[in-house]
């Protein structure tokens, strides 16, 4: 039975480029996550979008000198670029500057409000007397009071994790221009997080929660522990969604970023059905059964930092809402480095997609990305780990079996080989081959990633050895029968291999799955086509549904096939790259220094 397979991916501000850091802790894991899904039949919808709101958007305006409109404008046709270029697939990846998004907002403000889990509250906001105007949270920078790390947010601690308001900190500075912060009274609307504090906890209780992952859990107990009390939702701003009150002194606020951004996910599935003409579809994802049972499993792929609000925010205000599937899992990253460095937008300490994306195949930095991945624990990007990793795993270990056995099979047979009687040996590799598609397929919707890809090297590397033992090569000289049988027995597993690897490598699965003889796609992925949007920019369109079936299942390459001439799949790597690479970075730093 198909499964319904909700892939929320973080949002993400539309004020600069991605670095590998974004890519390695939120897009690529859902991609990953979604194109098994998809190759297991489910019905996958994956959305996202620029967060087009809050104080990371103005503040790119001021500084530029143009509008938050032409900031947007400038960065999500680059965001779609990269999507494009590394084969992330989303069913749609929208903004949350839409008319749609807007309404959806609205709505979801008014229901909580009639709900009365909204109420309005006058409070302490963070002034800054040099700029003449409030501050956002966390451009106040202070001591904490509870660790005394000295560098805190005003809207949390990064070192020990415990939520803040700007007020508690000691020595209150802004994050703009270091200037000491004072504090005015301002009116504002606020979530009652703690009216909704008893179904959040039914809801975290009501099953075993032990498969999420250890910094999700830690984030949300810290929240819990301290007990939940009301967060204002609004803000004194120029941009964002309008708050919908008629009382005049709303007119100058906003509803607060992240409010409106975890409702993204929802809006954006509307979106996507109403584009699709089927404007009821996203209820297959989103509304629970009438016995309160969900009919879809929703995930949320995000970076650390973002924990609580998908995990105590966004689930209350669903529940708020009422009758909305809440998240079966968060999946959370934890930090990608750069060289054993923290990557740093304002000192230039990082690798910008848009930059790396021309230098080497999408293939290869999925390859390392998610070898490398920061699950579990910060990881690090080093460029001699990727020549290294790519020379010795991606190509000797995949790229080398893929490539011998068609080399051999097409020169020697130019087809698949009847293989007659098979051995043990054979057999056993075979059923090695099947079975992985049940023990990885069980890590891959874990999302255990890395070592789902470690797992299907290890099977390469097993048929690499299988093969260097038969040495079919010698075999074609003197008994063509035994021949036959080892190397249709290496392209079956080649054909399984390409399947298990599609969802990290699929560009190199799909050339593969060519070369084995094959036609049409062995990824079907949604529809999505750029169109230019009445204002020049690109936006994207569906045209459609999926094609192709279920592939996640062992291979039964037809004998007699017609094989293709092989090609290397992937490139090696010279040495060289690690100094070119290395000599980039410092160059980088250097132009940052010198503006
Ligand atoms: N824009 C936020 C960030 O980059 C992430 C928002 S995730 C969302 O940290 F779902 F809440 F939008
Ligand atoms: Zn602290």
């Amino acid at each position: 039975m198909s499964k319904n397979i909700l892939v929320c991916v973080a949002w993400p501000y539309a004020n600069g480029p991605f670095h590998v850091g974004h890519v390695a802790g939120a897009y690529l894991p859902p991609d990953i996550f979604a194109r098994y899904h998809r190759l297991k039949g489910n019905n996958v919808l994956m959305v996202s979008g620029s967060d087009c709101h809050g104080t990371p958007i103005t503040l790119a305006a001021e500084q530029d000198g143009i509008t938050p409109q032409e900031v947007i404008s400038r960065h999500h046709p680059a965001f779609l670029k990269t999507f494009e270029v590394l084969g992330i697939t989303f069913d749609l990846f929208t903004q949350t500057y839409t008319d749609n998004h807007y309404e959806v907002t609205t709505d979801i403000f008014l229901r909580l409000k009639e709900g009365g889990y909204l109420y309005k509250e006058r409070m302490t906001g963070s002034y800054s007397e040099t700029l003449g105007r409030f501050l956002p949270d966390r451009f106040v920078e202070g001591i904490c009071p509870h660790c005394k790390f000295p560098r805190a947010r005003g809207d949390q601690c990064d070192n020990c994790g415990k939520l803040l308001d700007p007020w508690e900190l000691g020595e209150p500075r802004s994050t703009i221009d270091g200037a000491p912060v004072t504090f005015r009274e301002t009116e504002h609307y606020f979530l009652d997080l703690a009216k909704l504090e008893p179904a959040l906890r039914e809801w975290l209780d009501s099953t075993d929660r032990s498969y999420w992952r250890s910094n999700t859990v830690q984030f949300t107990q810290n929240w819990l522990r301290e007990g939940l009390r009301g967060r204002a939702i609004t803000r004194d701003l120029e941009w964002g969604v309008p708050v919908p009150d008629d009382d005049p002194v709303f007119k100058d606020k906003r509803i607060y970023v992240w409010f409106d951004a975890v409702i993204g996910y929802y809006s954006a599935s509307i979106e996507w059905a109403k584009r699709l003409g089927e404007p009821e579809r996203w209820r297959d994802w989103w509304v629970c059964n009438t016995d309160g049972s969900s009919p879809a499993r929703s995930y949320y792929f995000i970076g650390k930092d973002n924990i609580p609000f998908h995990t105590i925010i966004w689930p209350a205000l669903l529940l708020g809402y009422g009758d909305r599937v809440l998240a079966y899992d968060v999946p959370a990253n934890e930090f990608l480095n750069l060289e054993g460095d923290k990557m740093s937008t304002s000192r230039n300490w990082a690798l910008w997609l848009p930059d790396v994306e021309e230098r080497y195949q999408p293939d290869q930095l999925r390859f390392y990305l998610t070898a490398n991945a920061p699950e579990g624990r910060d990881s690090n990007w080093s460029w001699s780990d990727f020549v290294r990793r790519n020379n010795d795993e991606l190509v000797a270990t995949w790229g080398n079996l893929a490539n011998r056995v068609l080399n051999i099979a097409h020169r020697n047979f130019g087809q698949v080989p009847d293989p007659g009687a098979l051995q043990d040996v054979d057999k056993q590799l075979l059923d090695a081959a099947e079975e992985a598609f049940t023990t990885i397929g069980e890590l891959l919707e874990a999302v255990k990633l890395r070592s789902s890809l470690q797992e299907t090297l290890a099977l390469a590397q097993r048929a690499n050895q299988y093969i260097s033992e038969q040495e079919p090569w010698k075999l074609v000289k003197t008994d063509k029968t035994r021949a036959a049988a080892v190397i249709y027995t290496g392209l079956r597993v080649v054909d399984n291999l390409k399947t298990l690897f599609c969802p990290f490598l699929p560009f190199s699965s799909q050339q593969l799955h060519e070369l084995l003889g094959y036609e049409g796609t062995i990824s079907p992925q949604p529809y999505t086509e750029e169109e230019q949007a009445p204002d020049g920019s690109p936006r994207q369109v569906l045209t459609g549904k999926y094609a192709g079936e279920a592939q996640w299942q062992p291979s039964a390459l037809p004998i007699g096939q017609a094989l293709k001439a092989p090609v290397p799949l992937f490139k090696k790597l010279d040495d060289s790259v690690v100094d070119e690479e290395l000599a980039r970075l410092r160059q980088g730093l250097e132009t940052t220094r010198k503006c």
